[in-house]
């Protein structure tokens, strides 16, 4: 049921090196009795660039371009954590809508990216609401996405490739989502500026990124390990997480509970998670998954919410709006 491409994705693909839009030559070496691709190649009839087709995902990046192994590794380990139908909790569904200010119900029948998706926690919801999804990512999370999301059938497609290359025809997408990415991609403002040429006019874009401010003065220790941690292996700082966390985080709980106290747990170096709709246990391994994001991501490049919407606005974007963190528009009808 998982491993396959639809054969309804190659209508949204267009070739990343030359972005003409002839269809690609397809060449199945597996496929299934509905004509979906399980391997292959796709190879662009006008610049005869070759791309993969691996477990049923056409593969836009080649190894040394994945700059985002140790991502490929968490979502991997920890593919079904944040999914909440698979974890009993809501938290994904109530960020997912609490982030894009979309309601449930306008999701019905849209064709939406989710950019840069790791495990597939807000591509479930948004398929399960009734969209369709192109689900990209740059690493092999792509894989545990498409495992997580298999479930949906036809709704959910997935894509191995690079929110500053994507391999899409322009101005097919109702909607694009982008939570927790751009900070981590090494030219933020090219990322922010390329997904909105993909929006049909109307087309909705919400973006979730770490702020600059604040956090990095009380994060001092976590960003004096940074300037190490990026260039160690993911086992390594592995090791180095596990340890921050068995060291931190019975006090990170304890100090979480109450209120005046609680902004110490800034300053300790632990990406702290502690919500009561998970167990103890499940707090413990989102605040190891969290802290391992936190030293494993090659870069973290915080943006000012104000120069993420000043971007978008120079596009001629519409309705733009932002907030700490967030930010929000439209392409403008034609
Ligand atoms: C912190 S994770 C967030 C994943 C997911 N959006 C979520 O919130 O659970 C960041 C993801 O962005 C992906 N990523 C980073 N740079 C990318 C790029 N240039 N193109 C596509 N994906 C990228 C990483 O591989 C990783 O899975
Ligand atoms: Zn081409």
């Amino acid at each position: 049921m998982s491993n396959h491409v639809r054969t309804q994705l190659l209508d949204y693909l267009a070739c990343p090196n030359c972005e003409t839009e002839t269809p690609f030559d397809v060449q199945a070496n597996a496929s299934q009795d509905d004509g979906d691709i399980v391997s292959g190649t796709l190879t662009c009839q006008s610049c005869q660039c070759v791309y993969q087709i691996r477990d049923g995902i056409p593969r836009f990046v080649s190894l040394d371009q994945d700059y985002c192994r140790n991502f490929g590794f968490q979502w991997k380990r920890w593919r079904t954590l944040q999914i909440d139908r698979l974890s009993g909790h809501s938290l994904s569904t109530d960020r997912f809508f609490a982030d894009s200010e979309w309601s449930p119900s306008s999701l019905e029948g849209k064709v939406i990216l989710d950019a840069g998706c790791g495990a597939g926690r807000f591509a479930d919801v948004a398929a399960a609401h009734g969209a369709t999804v192109i689900a990209v990512d740059i690493s092999d999370a792509i894989d545990a996405c498409q495992e997580t999301t298999a479930v949906h059938g036809e709704r959910v497609h997935c894509l191995q490739a690079s929110l500053l290359n994507l391999p899409l025809r322009p101005m097919i997408l109702d909607a694009v989502y982008c939570m927790g990415v751009i900070q981590h991609t090494p030219d933020p403002a090219a990322v922010v500026r390329s997904l909105p040429s993909y929006l049909k006019p109307g087309g909705q874009l919400a973006y979730n990124f770490y702020e600059e401010g604040i956090w990095r003065c009380l994060q001092i220790i976590k960003y004096a390990l940074r300037l190490i941690t990026p260039h160690l292996s993911v086992s390594k700082n592995l090791a180095l997480s596990q340890f921050l966390v068995g060291l931190f985080f019975p006090l990170t709980r304890r100090l979480a509970k109450v209120p005046k106290v609680r902004i110490i747990n800034h300053f300790i170096p632990i990406a702290s998670v502690h919500n009561a709709q998970l167990s103890t246990d499940d707090q413990r391994a989102w605040t190891l998954l969290d802290t391992l994001d936190w030293y494993g991501a090659r870069y973290e490049k915080r943006q000012h919410h104000e120069d993420v919407a000043t971007q978008l606005h120079d596009l001629g974007m519409a309705a733009v709006r932002s907030r700490p963190g967030l930010a929000w528009a439209t392409k403008p009808e034609k």
